[in-house]
Order: structure tokens, then C-alpha cells, then sequence
């Protein structure tokens, strides 16, 4: 199959929406990465999602609505603290997991009773969902495994030849995928996936937030995950990954007894002019370092980078997204200078 680009203007966006509709795959912009959409109501359309990333069968796609008050419609049950966080945070990077009704069929929720709920803001994905009048299930849209795509660009690497179409929005605001919570009791929510909507936001709205376990931590043989996508490897370019935490000069001292041919550096943007090696740098704060860091990872793989030593940031508000992805692309391979 021809993947074809698209543009984002309204004559194409029809094109991609009739696509959406005839059951097709199509690489859609949001705020956070581009997805992979399709009707998150048709299975042979999700089935066709799954077969183009190469994606685990029990891990469940996001279901995008255009308005959270469409929820209703697709859900058992929503909580009153879950219609305050979407009052709040939607639309945006957040994803709201509630009980799920027959609408969403179990190929899209992966066998869960669950489904994942997000009303994104790009301007593209909301109104292709308004012109496809379908809710758009949509992973990222990498291959499984490897860094999510922030750009068009991205999307056709991985999925040239797999997929109907992409459409061109630009490059991705945020970076990295959204918050993905659960509801607990009356007040309460579990972080499954940190994103850019961070604990301290969401403590706005409910009286606890809980971290859960497996975001910094590698899930034990037999521990069951509280998300399916907890269990999978992750993020990971074909250079081999491994984080560095602590200070500058414990970074440069570890990095100099470890230099060698195709040897990389990922450092913050502050930390370029004492840096004596090769280097690429993904920014000077979080929100920076989560908007370039799978870009980052993909440049480092075109470059032909082997192994990539890479700063970690200190995993609080944005900076956990930023940890959490890195933790996986290295396959939880920390060191500690
Ligand atoms: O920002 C995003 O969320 C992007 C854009 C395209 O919207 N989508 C995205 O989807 O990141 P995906 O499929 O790559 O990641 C979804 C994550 C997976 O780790 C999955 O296991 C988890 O969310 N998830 C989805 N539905 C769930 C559910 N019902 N219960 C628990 N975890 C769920
Ligand atoms: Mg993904």
C-alpha cells in the first residue's frame, strides 16, 4: 500500500476523515505524539492498528473523543472526580481510565473491562474525530518498541507502506504521551503513565495522587501490571541506552572511562560548554527535554550512535515523564556517578 501524506488543511482532513470511516488507518498529530487512528468501534480497523505497530494483543488503545462528554456514551460509569479532571485538563494530555461499555469492542480495550478515555487539543486529531463522527482509537504511532514520533517525518519511517495516510500538523507540542490515570475511591487517582499533566496538577482536583510502583520501578517475574503497556519494552532506539545520575563531573568521569567508537552523550543544554565529548543536547529544562527526548533518540540511531550515555533529569513534575521513558529505553540500566 501507498502511504500518502497528507496536509492539515480542511479539503485533505476530509480525505483522511473518509478514510477514518471506510475502516483505514491513517498517522494523525496530536499534542503529545502523532497516533495511529482508526475507529476505535470498528475491529477490523483496530486489528489493522495492532498488525501496523506490531503491538501485544492485551495492550489497549486510547479512545479519543472530542468532547469528554462523550464519555458517557462509551463508559459503564464515570465518577464525579472524573468529570472534575476533565473539566480541568480536558482537552489535553490527559487519559482518564474508566469501565467500559459494548461500544468499545475488546480488541480495542485489549481484553480489558477498562478503556482508556482522551479528548486531545491539537486542532487536527479533534477535528478529524468531529469529521469522522467515529472515536478514534489511536496508539502512537512508532513501530512497538522503538522512540513514539513528534513529527510527520517520523510516522512514514516507521509506517511507510503500512498504513493509508499521514497527516502533516508539525511538530508535537509536548513530546511525550499523555498522563494516563485511574480513578480510585471518591477523590483519588493513580498515575499509570506521567505525562505533562503532572502529580502536583492533578492534586489540584483530587486529595490523593498515587505513583504507582512500576513508573520508576522494573516489574518483578509474576507481579501483575496495573497498565498492560507497564510490562513491554519501550521507547528504545537501536543504540543502546544507558542513564547517568548525578552531577555534571561524576557524569564527564564516567563518560571518559567508558569513551569509545560510536559513543554519545545526551546532556542538558547548560552543560555544553565544559562537555569534552561527543554529544547531542535535548534541552535546559523538562517540558524542554520531554518535547525533544524521542526525537533525540531517533537522531542518535541516524547518526549510527552504539551506545549513548544519557543525563538523567530529576524525575519531579514534567521531569518524571522525561525519567519514566528513559528508564525504559534503558532497560532500567541506571548508573549512579
Ligand atoms: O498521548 C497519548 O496518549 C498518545 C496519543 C496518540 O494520544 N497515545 C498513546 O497510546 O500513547 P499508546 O497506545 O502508545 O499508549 C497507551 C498506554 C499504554 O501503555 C496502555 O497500556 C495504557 O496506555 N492504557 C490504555 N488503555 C488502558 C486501560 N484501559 N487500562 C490501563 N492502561 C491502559
Ligand atoms: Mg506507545
Amino acid at each position: 500500500m501507498d502511504t500518502v501524506l497528507l496536509s492539515d488543511n480542511e479539503t485533505d482532513l476530509l480525505k483522511a476523515a473518509e478514510l477514518i470511516k471506510n475502516g483505514e488507518i491513517v498517522g494523525i498529530p496530536t499534542e503529545t505524539v502523532y497516533g495511529l487512528g482508526a475507529d476505535a468501534s470498528n475491529e477490523n480497523a483496530v486489528r489493522k492498528v495492532f498488525e501496523a505497530k506490531g503491538r501485544p494483543a492485551d495492550n489497549p488503545l486510547i479512545v479519543h473523543l472530542a468532547d469528554f462528554s462523550q464519555a458517557v456514551y462509551y463508559t459503564e460509569f464515570i465518577p464525579d472526580i472524573a468529570y472534575a479532571l476533565a473539566a480541568k485538563f480536558c482537552p489535553g494530555p490527559l487519559t482518564i481510565v474508566l469501565p467500559k461499555n459494548d461500544r468499545i469492542p475488546m480488541i480495542t480495550s485489549g481484553g480489558l473491562d477498562t478503556v482508556g478515555i482522551r479528548v486531545p487539543s491539537h486542532p487536527v486529531m479533534h477535528r478529524m474525530i468531529e469529521l469522522s463522527g467515529r472515536p478514534i482509537a489511536a496508539p502512537s504511532a512508532n513501530t512497538s518498541g522503538y522512540p513514539s514520533p513528534t513529527s510527520a517525518e517520523h510516522v512514514m519511517r516507521d509506517m511507510n507502506g503500512r498504513i493509508s495516510a499521514v497527516v502533516d500538523g508539525g511538530s508535537s507540542k509536548f513530546g511525550v504521551e499523555s498522563t494516563v490515570i485511574a480513578i480510585e475511591g471518591n477523590s483519588s487517582a493513580r498515575i499509570l503513565r506521567p505525562g505533562c499533566i503532572t502529580k502536583e496538577m492533578l492534586l489540584e482536583v483530587c486529595d490523593e495522587v498515587i505513583i504507582d510502583h512500576a513508573i520508576l520501578h522494573e516489574l518483578e517475574a509474576g507481579q501483575k501490571a496495573a497498565s498492560p503497556g507497564m510490562k513491554y519494552k519501550h521507547y528504545s532506539p537501536k543504540a543502546d541506552i544507558v542513564m547517568v545520575e548525578g552531577e555534571l563531573e561524576g557524569f564527564i568521569s564516567y563518560v571518559g572511562e567508558h569513551n569509545g567508537d560510536g559513543v554519545y552523550s545526551l546532556i542538558f543544554d547548560d552543560d555544553k560548554d565544559k562537555y569534552p565529548y561527543t554529544y547531542m543536547t535535548y534541552g535546559k529544562d523538562s517540558s524542554e527535554q520531554a518535547h525533544l527526548l524521542f526525537q533525540r533518540l531517533r537522531e542518535l540511531d541516524d547518526i549510527g550512535a552504539k551506545k549513548v550515555y544519557v543525563r538523567a533529569p530529576i524525575p519531579e513534575g514534567v521531569g518524571l515523564a522525561v525519567y519514566n521513558r528513559l528508564i525504559r529505553a534503558a532497560g532500567f540500566e541506571v548508573i549512579r556517578v
